[in-house]
């Protein structure tokens, strides 16, 4: 069968691939062009698509023959999940694979925020690091203080089970509250979306993108934070109302925050790359070998089971087939 493969993925794996499909895949380390991937899709079975990409209704409408999406990625707010439906197509994602590689990036921008590892390491490489003293450089301490974790799934437990070396108390906020061994297990607390706010040292976001969490972040909820917080995003951009966040971060409340994730990627809202008290990372909370050959390969079983017409393991949609 055809496959279309968007993003530059381990030879190896292609090879694999090349095994037993037609592919046709990206070579380059940046996202193949709209354009492109609707030319390359009209013929193709089978799409490992990357979250760079945006496969709508319009897209789909042009490969009458695709039966199978793997998604190289957790996050699928880039596909439109209903329309693949309609049409008979499987979708599938890589969940739990990133889990430990996303929560490590929360806390290194907890952690990086709060105790201004960005700015120190600026200062020493400008030669501007003249003498030590006690009131230079100081952050603010993470040990000890209350956590508020939005979206307590896989990745924002891991977050809670890291948290627990800093001695950090931790508060959570979710659709539904988990079972309660799991919340002893975890030493969460269970409180609504204010609470969380006005209670929380550092307020994590986690939560899939949809419709009920666009904007979930905005200028209200940005006022209940303490003056003294920072705010973490490994999420999704839009999560936030960036604009609001500048303004507020402006106005010093919150303190601060760490973001891998922008509203308009790859673009920044005007003025956050201006200020000092935030840490601001390329969406890289996936980012290490180790965990991309996991997603890599995960995408591969899938596409081939789906291509297979088997139903793909981690697959999104289901009633059809
Ligand atoms: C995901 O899997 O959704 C991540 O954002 C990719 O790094």
């Amino acid at each position: 069968m055809k496959v279309l493969v968007t993003g530059k993925l381990p030879d190896e794996i292609i090879s694999t691939l090349n095994q037993r499909h037609d592919v046709v895949a990206n070579r380059f380390d940046f996202p193949m062009p709209r354009e492109e991937v609707i030319e390359q899709v009209r013929d193709k079975d089978g799409l490992l698509c990357m979250i760079t990409d945006r496969i709508d209704d319009e897209l789909m409408e042009q490969a009458p023959g695709l039966r199978m999406i793997a998604n190289y990625g957790v996050g699928y707010d880039h596909i439109d999940l209903a329309s693949a439906t309609a049409r008979g197509i499987w979708v599938s994602n890589t969940p739990g694979v990133l889990t430990d590689a996303t929560a490590e990036v929360a806390l290194a921008l907890i952690l990086s925020v709060a105790r201004r590892v960005v700015e120190g390491d600026a200062i020493v490489r400008t030669g501007k690091f003249g003498n030590w003293a006690p009131m230079l450089f100081l952050g603010t301490e993470v040990s000890g203080k209350t956590l508020g974790i939005v979206g307590l799934g896989q990745i924002g437990k891991a977050v809670a089970r890291r948290a627990a070396g800093f001695s950090m108390r931790i508060l959570y906020h979710n659709r539904s509250r988990i079972p309660e061994d799991e919340e002893k297990a975890l030493n969460a607390t269970y409180v609504d979306l204010k609470t969380l706010l006005s209670e929380s040292d550092f307020v994590s976001l986690h939560v899939s993108l949809n419709e009920q969490s666009r904007h979930l972040i905005g200028p209200e909820e940005l006022r209940l934070m303490k003056p003294t917080s920072y705010l973490i995003n490994v999420s999704r951009g839009p999560v936030i109302d960036e604009t609001a966040l500048v303004a507020a971060l402006q106005d010093g409340r919150p303190a601060g925050a760490g973001l891998d994730v922008y509203e308009n990627e790859p673009e920044q809202a005007p003025g956050l790359t201006d200020l000092s008290n935030v840490v601001l990372l390329p969406h890289v909370g996936s980012a290490t070998v180790e965990t991309r050959r996991r997603m890599a390969s995960l995408a591969v079983e899938n596409l081939l089971q789906g291509l297979e017409g088997t139903p793909p393991p981690n697959r999104l949609n289901c009633g059809f087939r």
